[in-house]
């Protein structure tokens, strides 16, 4: 059976309890240490970017209530000390962006815990893209994953689906990306990145991101051959990668819109979506896709040298590929799913 628990209530582990919660899936415990539970109910009925919830949240002493599903809470610092085993947890999404690498994250397995799927990138777990590489997962390559993060699941499917039909030489991605709760408001210190305290209303922010490394460990393939960068932009969620290919012999644009289409219709629906409109990143807010390629924002010439433009809702979409991913962890893990058993390669 299928139960989940969720360490960092902060915007994605809210984003994934609201996936959860549309799937049916069983929620048996939220952690976080900086949140009482009564906090906790607030954060999950008033949200600023996705709407007030649409069903009844309440709050009971050490449980937050939803509609008629009560789901237990506590407040544990220490991972290790989180029960996740008396409270009935196999798979913890582990939504803090603090035990990300497979020491910290193993935390989580000494209360219990059978899986931890970690929202964010990782120096030593293996990687998996929902639609991408989902298939290598393999119990044998032990109980931690990383989920990359959310511009790796926008670029990802769009790079492997240009990779497999053009094959790509070298290429950049430039993640234009919506603020995130640890920028600052105002000026302030944060740190080695000196950029990223700078006020997060007033500038846009030049940024590192890990999409790249991430990018040559789902597509080992083009390791190397991928380079990332971003830029934080004062709006609250969806971003867009702005990605620069240059392909091995020259393709029509109406080539690559046709390839973008097929895909979005077979190989990867649900996760890269399709359009022709006049969008703008508002137009995305609250969509489950991992990225949705922009047809007319693209550059059309025929050429080995191209440039594809997809948006992403970095929040609500990537939480839909988590909770997309742990469900098929959890089929492989039960013996059904479409594993190929190859042994990703770890660390950096
Ligand atoms: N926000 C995004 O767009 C986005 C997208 C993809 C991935 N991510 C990644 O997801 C992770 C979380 O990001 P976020 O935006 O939700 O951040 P956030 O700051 O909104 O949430 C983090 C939460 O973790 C909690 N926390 C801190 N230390 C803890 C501990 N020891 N135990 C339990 N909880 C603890 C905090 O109280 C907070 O509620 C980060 O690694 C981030 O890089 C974020």
């Amino acid at each position: 059976m299928l139960t989940v628990g969720i360490n960092g209530f902060g915007r994605i582990g809210r984003m994934c309890l609201r996936v959860c919660l549309e799937a049916n899936l069983d929620v048996k415990l939220i952690n976080d240490p900086f949140i009482p539970t009564d906090y906790m109910a607030y954060l999950l009925k008033y949200d600023s970017t996705h709407g007030i919830y649409p069903q009844t949240v309440e709050c009971e002493k050490n449980a937050v209530v939803i509609a008629d599903v009560s789901i237990a809470t506590s407040q544990e610092k220490d991972p290790s000390k989180i029960k996740w085993e008396a409270h009935g947890v196999n798979f913890v999404i582990e939504a803090t962006g603090v035990f990300t690498t497979l020491e910290r994250a193993s935390l989580h397995l000494d209360g219990g815990a059978k899986r931890v799927i970690i929202t964010a990138p990782s120096t030593d777990a293996p990687m998996y893209v929902f639609g991408v590489n989902h298939c290598c997962y393999s119990p044998k390559n032990g109980s931690i994953v990383s989920a990359t993060s959310c511009t790796t699941n926008c670029a990802g499917p769009l790079i492997k689906t240009m990779n497999d039909k053009f094959q790509v030489l070298e290429g950049m991605i430039t993640s234009v990306h919506a603020t995130i709760a640890a920028q600052r408001t105002v000026d302030g210190p944060t740190g080695k990145l000196w950029r990223d305290g700078r006020g997060c209303l007033q500038n846009i922010i030049p940024t590192s991101t890990g999409a790249a490394k991430c990018i040559s460990k789902i597509l080992p393939e083009l390791k190397e051959k991928i380079s990332a960068i971003a830029f934080r932009v004062p709006i609250p969620n969806v971003s867009l990668c702005d990605i620069t290919l240059r392909v091995s012999q020259p393709v029509t644009y109406d080539e690559v819109k046709k390839v973008m289409k097929a895909a979005s219709e077979t190989t990867l629906k649900g996760i890269l979506h399709y359009t022709e409109d006049d969008v703008v990143s508002s137009d995305f807010n609250h969509t489950k896709y991992s990225c949705i390629f922009d047809a007319k924002a693209g550059i059309p010439q025929t050429s080995t040298f191209i440039k594809i433009i997809a948006w992403y809702d970095n929040e609500y979409g990537f939480a839909h590929r988590i909770v997309d991913l742990m469900k098929f962890m959890h089929e492989v893990d039960e013996g059904k799913g479409c594993v190929t058993g190859e042994i990703l390669e770890e660390g950096n």
